[in-house]
């Protein structure tokens, strides 16, 4: 089968010096973080464009308390739905689901949220600003109360992410954290939800990946 851009897209994971892989080690620790902080609780995770699931696979593959994760990965690509899927199995993440749909429709989230953490890795940096502003204004329908957000957006000039945590802090959200490596042009941040969960409007297209 020939690699398709988005399976490639990955390949980077496969160098751990690379920038992806330094975003990734940060992601899985603000993710192991955020387990630790509510230890025998009963979780929720949706991850929007989860690719091959290297974030939430790779950490809950290292952890002995994965039974208490129900986790959805939600990716398009063929490929990636089938990476994800192998990673899983090896892993033995018996809780983790992927679902081979499209994050833009709130449709696919459905049965899956409200959510206690909702992962957007890889998606500010792949959209419109308008769809940016519309996926962070769609994720109270994606939280459960209190839950957690954790995105990624890169830094390249014009900087979106100062209008990323405006734009998040008007829809209910607190900073946690925000990492920005002076050498580096990814950032990750990791935002708790203070607001009011809404229902889920299942009609609603939120994104469209640019080509
Ligand atoms: C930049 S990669 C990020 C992957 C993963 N979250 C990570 O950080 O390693 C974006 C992923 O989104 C997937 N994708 C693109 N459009 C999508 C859509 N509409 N719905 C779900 N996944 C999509 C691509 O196939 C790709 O795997």
């Amino acid at each position: 089968m020939t690699s398709t851009h988005w399976q490639a897209w990955h390949e980077p994971y496969a160098d751990e010096n690379s920038a992806l892989s330094r975003r990734l080690r940060l992601v899985q620790q603000h993710i192991a973080a955020w387990l630790d902080r509510r230890p025998d609780e009963e979780v929720t995770v949706v991850s929007a464009c989860a690719g091959q699931g290297h974030d939430l696979i790779g950490l809950l593959a290292t952890r002995p308390d994965t039974r208490r994760v129900r986790a959805t990965l939600l990716e398009y690509d063929t490929g990636n739905v089938a990476a994800a899927q192998a990673a899983a199995g090896g892993a033995g993440l018996t809780n983790l689901v992927i679902r081979q749909a499209d994050a833009g429709r709130l449709s696919s989230y459905a049965g899956v949220v409200p959510a206690d953490l909702v992962l957007m890795a890889g998606v500010f940096g792949n959209i419109s600003d308008a769809d940016v502003q519309r996926t962070i204004n769609a994720l109270p329908q994606m939280c459960a109360a209190g839950a957690t957000v954790i995105w990624t957006r890169t830094r390249r000039a014009p900087d979106l992410t100062p209008a990323v945590r405006e734009w998040l802090a008007e829809a209910g959200f607190v900073q946690d954290a925000f990492e920005a490596p002076e050498d580096a042009r990814f950032s990750v941040g990791v935002h708790r939800f203070e607001g009011v969960p809404r229902p889920l409007d299942i009609t609603a297209t939120i994104f469209t990946f640019l080509p």
